[in-house]
């Protein structure tokens, strides 16, 4: 199931070098099974794997492509990929400019996050074609090398998850500099209020792998403590709405297309 050969284009870049050393590190795809292909035709990727400067050679000798350039990037990329399965990692292209510009019919469009590095990443994808079991299986494996994988029911859910799981750690760091910042303008010292928001923020995060958000906040909320004020405070200044608004803003602009 998994002698394909697969064409990252912009695979030395750093999304699509994260996916192919970790495709490579999982054994999902053996080294003279990828290529990569980028303007310069340089790379510092390990050797065994071919790197190109002629992205329709990638192509031709490609089963199935990966995208990984930026969006302004792919408006000047000119290849025939007729034929070939494309999956793009493009936030905000949607797949029929996709199709029309590269001729490909089954454009898979995947939405990772910059937990790719540590391969954490949440990463929803959609097929915009009729896929087959082993066609499924394969593209969720390709996934999972990265973190976990859902394949989702529409193209719009890839737009919304942009701005979701697509900005991997950006909501933690934010409520991480909110955190900070309340604590020292209430008085507590800069780097202690640094250790006690990357607490909250990390050591937190790390618990909920493993524990029910809903039953936590239940329990917190139950004992009727500190813990319990402060959710409290943040839900009747309207936490969900706030927090609506955004995952909107960046869905429309995911949705109007970059
Ligand atoms: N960063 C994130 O958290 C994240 C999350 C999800 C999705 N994405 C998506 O991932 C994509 C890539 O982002 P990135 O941060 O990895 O960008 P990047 O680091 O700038 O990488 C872009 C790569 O594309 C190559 N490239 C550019 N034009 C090319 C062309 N015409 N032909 C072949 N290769 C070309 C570049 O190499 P040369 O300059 O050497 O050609 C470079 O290797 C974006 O579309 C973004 O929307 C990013």
């Amino acid at each position: 199931m998994n002698n394909r050969t697969l064409g990252i284009i912009g695979g030395t870049g750093w999304l699509g070098r994260a996916i192919a050393e970790a495709l490579l590190d999982s054994g999902f795809i053996e080294p003279a099974a990828l290529l990569i292909s980028n303007r310069s035709g340089r790379s510092t990727l390990r050797p065994d794997v071919r790197v190109l400067a002629d992205n329709q050679q990638l192509v031709a000798l490609s089963d199935v492509l990966v995208l990984s350039i930026r969006p302004e990037q792919f408006r000047e990329l000119r290849i025939d990929a007729s034929g070939k399965q494309v999956i793009s990692l493009m936030a905000g292209i949607p797949a029929a400019v996709i199709s029309a510009a590269t001729g490909a019919q089954t454009v898979v469009r995947a939405m990772p996050n910059a937990a790719v590095e540590i391969r954490q990443s949440y990463t929803p994808w959609y097929s915009t074609g009729a896929l087959g079991d082993m066609d499924r299986q394969w593209l969720q494996q390709l996934f999972e090398c990265v973190g976990a994988a859902d394949e989702v029911p529409n193209e719009d859910c890839i737009d919304y998850l942009s701005a979701l799981s697509g900005t991997g750690p950006a909501f933690p760091a934010l409520l991480h500099q909110a955190l900070a910042s309340q604590a020292v303008a209430a008085g507590i010292p800069h780097d202690i209020a640094q250790r006690a928001a990357r607490g909250v923020v990390v050591g937190g995060g790390q618990m909920l792998a493993s524990r029910d958000p809903l039953q936590m906040i239940e329990a917190l909320m139950a004992y009727r403590g500190v813990t319990a004020a402060a959710l409290q405070s943040m839900s009747e200044q309207g936490i969900d709405a706030i927090v609506g608004r955004a995952l909107q803003a960046g869905a429309e602009v995911a949705r109007r297309g970059m």
